[in-house]
């Protein structure tokens, strides 16, 4: 009997698994071992304990233009340059950096500026022109400066809007204090629930980013549903781990899609954006 006839005739039986375990075992083994060089360069590289930042990978930036372009109806090309005018903005990024170096959390901050699935937002922004934008959970207040520079942009193009930024905790945000960006941001500290509550104009865009359990993010889009404008447009950062908005969407009529980005250089998974439209 030649080798491949063996082979063959072994894959039929029940020592199938056995012998093809040297091969499955090298294959993990090599997926395992880059998983674990990688987190050992980010233990010793990075400060980030939480909220971690990291560029995209060529791919899932591609993948992400393609779905900024699909949700917004506006050409991938366009979408591209708006990536490229969030990367490329040195004054925003100059910015963070010596915002960064004298916070008083600078020891849990990383100095290098990666704004990871944000840009996604910001062409979200761009496509859009949204007068009001609320973005649920600030931390150091990455997104918030983000959002902030794509409706500077708008509002330099005839586009005015402004980003409302609701955070619990009242150190929230600093890296968004700043002229220009704090121009048209209005930071209000509290619990993000009873902050929408008292939201006192429409929202055109709303993203969830604050309390990431189930029960919270839900009575989040309950609570903004009757705040929304006409054709608003609803995004979670927390679309890998719950249905939540997917099930809005259903109740409310809507489309959703969901993208999942790929960290580049990283051991962190990756999280997502979920839009509702
Ligand atoms: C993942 S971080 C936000 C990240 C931020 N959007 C960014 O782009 O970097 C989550 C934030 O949610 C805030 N948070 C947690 N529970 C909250 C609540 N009930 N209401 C408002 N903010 C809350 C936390 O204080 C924390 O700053």
């Amino acid at each position: 009997m030649d080798a491949t006839k063996l082979r063959r005739a072994i894959a039929r039986t029940p020592l199938a698994p056995v012998a093809a375990f040297p091969k499955r075992l090298a294959r993990v083994a090599r997926h395992d071992a880059k998983v674990l060089r990688t987190s050992a360069r980010w233990l010793v590289t990075s400060r980030e304990h939480h909220n971690y930042t990291y560029e995209l990978t060529k791919l899932s930036r591609h993948h992400l233009a393609w779905f900024v372009s699909v949700v917004c109806d506006v050409p991938v090309k366009q979408v591209r340059a708006y990536l490229n005018e969030i990367e490329t903005d040195e004054e925003l990024r100059g910015h963070i950096e010596r915002a960064t170096a004298t916070a008083s959390r600078r020891g849990l901050a990383d100095k290098r500026v990666r704004y990871a699935r944000r840009i996604g937002w910001y062409a979200i922004v761009r496509a859009r022109k949204p007068a009001h934008v609320v973005e649920t959970g600030v931390d150091k207040g990455l997104g918030s400066c983000v959002l902030a520079a794509a409706l500077l942009r708008n509002t330099a193009e005839g586009h005015p809007g402004r980003l409302t930024s609701l955070d619990i905790n009242p150190e929230a945000g600093y890296l968004a204090r700043a002229t220009p960006w704090a121009g048209v941001v209005d930071l209000v500290i509290g619990d993000s629930v009873a902050s929408i509550g008292a939201l006192d104009r429409p929202v055109d865009l709303f993203l969830h980013d604050s309390d990431h359990s189930r029960g919270h993010e839900k009575r989040e889009f309950d609570a903004v549903e009757p705040k929304l404008a006409p054709g608003a447009m609803l995004l979670t950062d927390n679309v890998t781990v719950t249905n939540v908005l997917a099930e809005h969407a259903e109740r409310t009529g809507r489309r959703f899609l969901a993208y999942r980005e790929t960290p580049a250089r990283h051991w962190y998974p990756g999280d997502g954006i979920g839009v509702a439209w």
